[in-house]
């Protein structure tokens, strides 16, 4: 056969197995050969390094026994372990195992519901249930799980392991966590008990404030049993205001409104407050949130996006990128944020409806398409969105003077934040005071900022000093809790010396794995056992492996010199200096 013909032939094979098989998010684990010589990365296809981990296998157990028996087994061999699940979603290396030997442990195939109990008012799945699935079948039931993140793509073994939250300062507050009623969790064991333990928690099982927020370390939660309530309709309605008063709104509005958040576009100088209450069942309207930016969106809008950010960029085009915030503002308001008032089209708010249809969304998880036509917008297949997190929750009682601080920066370089505004803006969320253990240790405003992140980590961002400062102003000057699942390693600096009872999550840890097979070298640097969350290297600082110490932590040979802030003078950030460019 002529070799053009093979050629042809290949490309419409694999066109027709895309078509089949690679429409949703691609599967995070890669394996040379059938579930073995895996790497894993997360679903940005890109860690805080950039490296990709080993494993040396891939476990799919379908039934809680499999699961225990590939507990059971691995702990035998001394194996270290990971639960991983279908999409990976967390930034930083969680779930990562050291070295090349480990077993990765999916909990795709343990997505089963398995009770609804409408008396009870509980659902208890397994943890490889995804939170759309969740409300889904609560709703069928028609329950509702009250508080939760906003996008549908995570597991409830990972949300409930990384502390996941929405946004509410009622009732027990905003994360999932709060509402778990028991969980199963598989942990290893000595061989006088078959290597494996299976752990049943309560509410009256002190442990529960450990294994709920536990960032993997403890074992593979099998399922949970959460709390739900009568499904509830809900109101929905955005005013948008100057963020002159901002400081002093944002510490009270959460206790206004039950489904309270603001977006705060700060180079703009504007705060969208979203008022968000229950409404009597009798209210007519029949809302629906999709969300604009977890559709599934034109992989060739995607390249263009991206492609005009990576120009404004290399020209160091503020100005371009202000003019693009505010489009991008302005379109996302028109389109309602992607909420209608009936599932079709949007007429006006208040948006009423039920709150499963309004609580979370995620279309583009379940695009048709090959993902060269559509895809999420962060998806690694595609030329797209590429980003840091930077999130972290500060005390409501701090909110108000950290505000004042980025509000003082920005009179000194009013442009600075248009980058953050292209990704709709800082998101600003309401989280209650846990008794998890790893959990928020009062009530505080999770502030959410995603920026751009350069394909080549040599390259520093447009205003990289000013995004640097908030980010160290947040976490150190301000004490911000970092989310366990986002950020960048710097974040995590200290991060365990702010949590009250660290040494009890220690002392359960111990108990529960004493071997450490499900700790990494990560979640040990994370929990404070090892030395190292920060990697010095040339560079690091662009991005956030490193808080700059010396210049050649920036790019001094691109101008990047690492400076004190400018408000926080205790901050270290790599600063652009024109004059010294040339010494
Ligand atoms: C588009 C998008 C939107 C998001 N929105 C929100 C939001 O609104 N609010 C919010 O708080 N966060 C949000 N996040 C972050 C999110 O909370 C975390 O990334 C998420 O919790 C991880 O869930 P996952 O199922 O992907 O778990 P993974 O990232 O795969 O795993 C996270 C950790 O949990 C462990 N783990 C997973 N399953 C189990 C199990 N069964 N037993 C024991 N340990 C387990 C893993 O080992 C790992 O340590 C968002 C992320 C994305 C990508
Ligand atoms: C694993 O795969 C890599 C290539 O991805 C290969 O070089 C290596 O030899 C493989 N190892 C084993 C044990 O199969
Ligand atoms: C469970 O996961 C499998 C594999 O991803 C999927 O095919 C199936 O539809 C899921 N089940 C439910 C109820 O979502
Ligand atoms: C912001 O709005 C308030 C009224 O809500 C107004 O008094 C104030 O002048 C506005 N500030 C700016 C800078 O527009
Ligand atoms: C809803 O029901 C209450 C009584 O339960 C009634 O007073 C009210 O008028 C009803 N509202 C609508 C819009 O039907």
């Amino acid at each position: 056969m002529p070799k053009f013909r093979q050629i042809f032939l290949l490309k419409c094979l694999c066109l027709l197995l895309c078509m089949a098989g690679c429409s949703p998010p691609e599967d995070p684990i890669k394996c040379a050969s059938k579930n073995t010589n895996c790497t894993i990365t997360n679903s940005y296809g890109a860690f805080p390094d950039r490296s990709r981990c080993r494993a040396s296998a891939v476990a799919y157990p379908t039934t809680e026994e499999e699961l225990i028996s590939v507990v059971a087994k691995a702990a035998m061999d001394r194996t270290k372990m990971k639960a991983v699940t279908r999409f990976s979603h967390s930034i930083p290396k969680l779930v990562c195992t050291d070295g090349e030997d480990g077993l990765l442990i999916s909990t795709k195939y343990l997505n089963r519901t398995l009770n609804i109990d409408p008396s009870a008012m509980t659902i208890s799945i397994e943890s490889g249930a995804t939170l759309r699935q969740v409300i889904d079948e609560a709703a069928k039931a028609g329950l509702a799980l009250p508080y939760a993140p906003y996008w549908w793509g995570l597991t409830i073994g990972g949300l409930l392991s990384s502390g996941a939250h929405g946004s509410s300062l009622w009732s027990k507050g905003s994360s999932v966590h709060e509402y778990v009623e028991q969980l199963r969790i598989i942990t290893p064991a000595g061989r006088e008990n078959g290597y494996v333990q299976v752990r049943t928690l309560d509410t009256s099982h002190e442990d529960l404030n450990a294994a709920k927020v536990s960032i993997g370390v403890l074992g593979v939660i099998s399922q949970a049993t959460l709390r739900l309530q009568p499904l509830f309709k809900r109101s929905i309605d955005y005013t948008t205001k100057n963020d002159s008063d901002l400081a002093d709104q944002a510490a009270t509005f959460g206790s206004r409104h039950e489904f309270a958040d603001i977006t705060w576009y700060p180079s703009q100088g504007k705060a969208v407050y979203r008022i968000d209450d229950r409404v009597p069942s009798n209210t007519s309207g029949n809302g629906l949130n999709d969300f604009t930016g977890f559709r599934s969106t034109s992989s060739l809008a995607l390249a263009l996006l991206r492609t005009t950010e990576e120009n404004q960029e290399l020209k160091g085009n503020a100005d371009g990128k202000c003019t693009a915030a505010k489009l991008t503002t302005l379109a996302l308001s028109r389109a309602a944020y992607g909420l209608t008032n009936n599932g079709i089209i949007f007429t006006g708010y208040p948006v009423i409806g039920y709150h499963n249809r309004l609580q979370a969304s995620g279309t583009c998880l379940d695009s048709i398409e090959d993902a060269r036509i559509t895809a999420c917008p962060w998806d690694p297949r595609v030329k797209g969105q590429f980003f840091h997190q930077t999130t972290f929750s500060i005390a409501l009682s701090r909110v108000r003077s950290f505000i004042r601080d980025v509000q003082k920066l920005l009179e000194i370089e009013p442009k600075a934040m248009c980058g953050l505004e292209l990704y709709n803006g800082i998101l600003m969320r309401y989280v209650k005071a846990s008794t998890a253990y790893l959990g928020k240790q009062e009530d505080a405003l999770d502030f959410d900022i995603t920026h751009y992140r350069s394909k080549d980590p040599m390259t520093p961002r447009l205003y990289e000093d000013i995004l640097e400062e908030v980010e160290q102003m947040g976490l150190f000057k301000y004490g911000g809790l970092p989310h366990w699942a986002k950020n960048r390693n710097l974040a995590f600096d200290g991060a365990i010396k702010k949590y009250k009872n660290a040494w009890k999550f220690l002392k359960v840890k111990e108990r529960y794995d004493p071997l450490g097979l499900f700790s990494s070298e990560w979640t040990d640097q994370v929990l404070g056992l090892k030395k190292g969350v920060t990697i010095f290297k040339k560079g690091c600082a662009l991005e956030g492996l490193c808080i700059c110490s010396e210049d050649s932590h920036c790019a001094p040979e691109k101008g990047y010199f690492c400076r004190p802030g400018k408000v926080y003078k205790d901050a270290r950030v790599c600063t652009l200096s024109r004059d010294e460019t040339y010494h």
